[in-house]
């Protein structure tokens, strides 16, 4: 029998409560599928950070290394200003891992509140292609003339040629194993210098994939089709910002934050890769136990899927639709009243 080993991080607010029911959920699937999980659990959070002064060790990097794969809840809490919760943990994990692509699929799920509910379920299945490693999320910058009227900020974009062409590649080469079609969302209109680089390299890359139908849109026009006409998408690639907004709306469209997964992906498998839910710790519901698990669930699907257990993923999956189509558990976010402990279970016993 196969052993994976996982490292689960829970990190914050419903982050935790979120990343019970995923393990729960795959548990169920490896024994059912014949196949085994030996979990590491790291208190890595923002607690860590009150008490240590700091969000991981030193050596966190190293200590993930290892694993065949990382579940991580989310990460950020009031106490904790969001760019030293994220910088601390987050995104340097991201980066040392290089795990440049964030794969966000998405697809209207049985009885959700989305505006577009009504929609049929082909007309709404996308996915995300976020660059993950680089572009607006940079440290470079600065503050100017502290405390004077003249007072500014600067803070720099990076996009290298590596870094857009790969992405970019990747998300021609996932478009031939779906609808072949890719969209680029840009803002060469505003941003002169990073958006017409990525447009220009989009077309580079667009030229080898003949058989792909490719389109290049404003991001701010395609927010706006993302809700008007969804079914014109299939495979969005975006920068680090914008593949970040696309993706929350994305979700919301499909039946909110807490349904969709994500995926940090490291393709060369050098490192392990990490998966997570779309969204964060949520402190305005935490400690409730009333957070979706759904996302965090299908997350950890993908996870599985990545180590090869596609068998497994796609039950994971039905079991979800199961439950959702059944409406009997819901959690308040899909109108219900039920608990996050009690949706995680009734996707584990859909399990079989
Ligand atoms: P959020 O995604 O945590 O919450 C946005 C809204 O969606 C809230 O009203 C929340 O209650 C709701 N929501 C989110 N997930 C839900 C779920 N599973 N079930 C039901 N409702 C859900 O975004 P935010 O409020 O902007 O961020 C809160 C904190 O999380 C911040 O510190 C932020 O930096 C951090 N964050 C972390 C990650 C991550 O670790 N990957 C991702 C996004 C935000
Ligand atoms: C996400 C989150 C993070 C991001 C934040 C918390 C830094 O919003 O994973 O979508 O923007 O990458
Ligand atoms: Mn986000």
């Amino acid at each position: 029998m196969t052993t994976y080993r996982l490292a689960s991080i829970p990190g914050d607010g419903i982050g935790v409560d979120v990343t019970v029911e995923a393990r729960k959920v795959l548990d169920r699937a490896a024994a059912r599928f014949g196949f085994s999980l030996e979990w590491n659990e790291f208190d890595w959070s923002c607690e860590r950070y009150a008490q240590l002064g700091a969000m991981m060790p030193e050596d966190g990097v190293a200590q993930l290394s290892a694993y065949d794969g990382i579940l991580l809840g989310a990460v950020g809490f009031p106490g904790v200003p969001d760019h030293v919760s994220l910088w601390g943990l987050l995104i340097p994990l991201r980066r040392a891992f290089q795990q440049y692509v964030n794969l966000r699929p998405v697809r209207l799920l049985p009885g959700t509140t989305s505006v577009l509910a009504g929609r049929k379920a082909e007309e709404l299945e996308l996915v995300i292609v976020r660059e993950n490693s680089e572009g607006e999320y940079s440290a470079i910058g600065g503050r100017h003339n502290a405390g004077r009227p003249d007072e500014f900020v600067v803070q720099e974009s990076v996009f290298t040629r590596v870094g857009v062409e790969r992405i970019i590649r990747y998300a021609f080469e996932l478009a031939r194993t779906r609808s072949s079609r890719v969209c680029s969302a840009t803002k060469s209109n505003g941003l002169i210098h990073s958006m017409p680089f990525w447009d220009e390299i989009f077309a580079e890359v667009a030229a080898d994939f003949p058989d792909v139908h490719s389109e290049q849109m404003h991001v701010d026009a395609l927010a706006a089709r993302m809700v008007q006409a969804p079914d014109r998408l299939d495979v969005v690639v975006a920068s680090n910002l914008f593949g970040d907004i696309l993706s929350d709306l994305a979700a919301a469209i499909t039946g909110g934050l807490g349904m969709a997964p994500s995926g940090n992906i490291n393709p060369s498998g050098e490192s392990p890769s990490m998966f997570e839910a779309v969204h964060g710790s949520a402190p305005d519901i935490a400690g409730q136990g009333i957070a979706n698990p759904v996302a965090q669930i299908l997350a950890a699907a993908m996870l599985v899927e990545h180590l090869g257990e596609t068998v497994a993923a796609q039950a994971i999956r039905a079991a979800v639709d199961r439950v959702l189509d059944e409406g009997r558990v819901r959690t308040p976010d899909l109108g219900g009243t039920d608990t996050t402990e009690r949706l995680g279970t009734a996707v584990a016993e859909a399990l079989g």
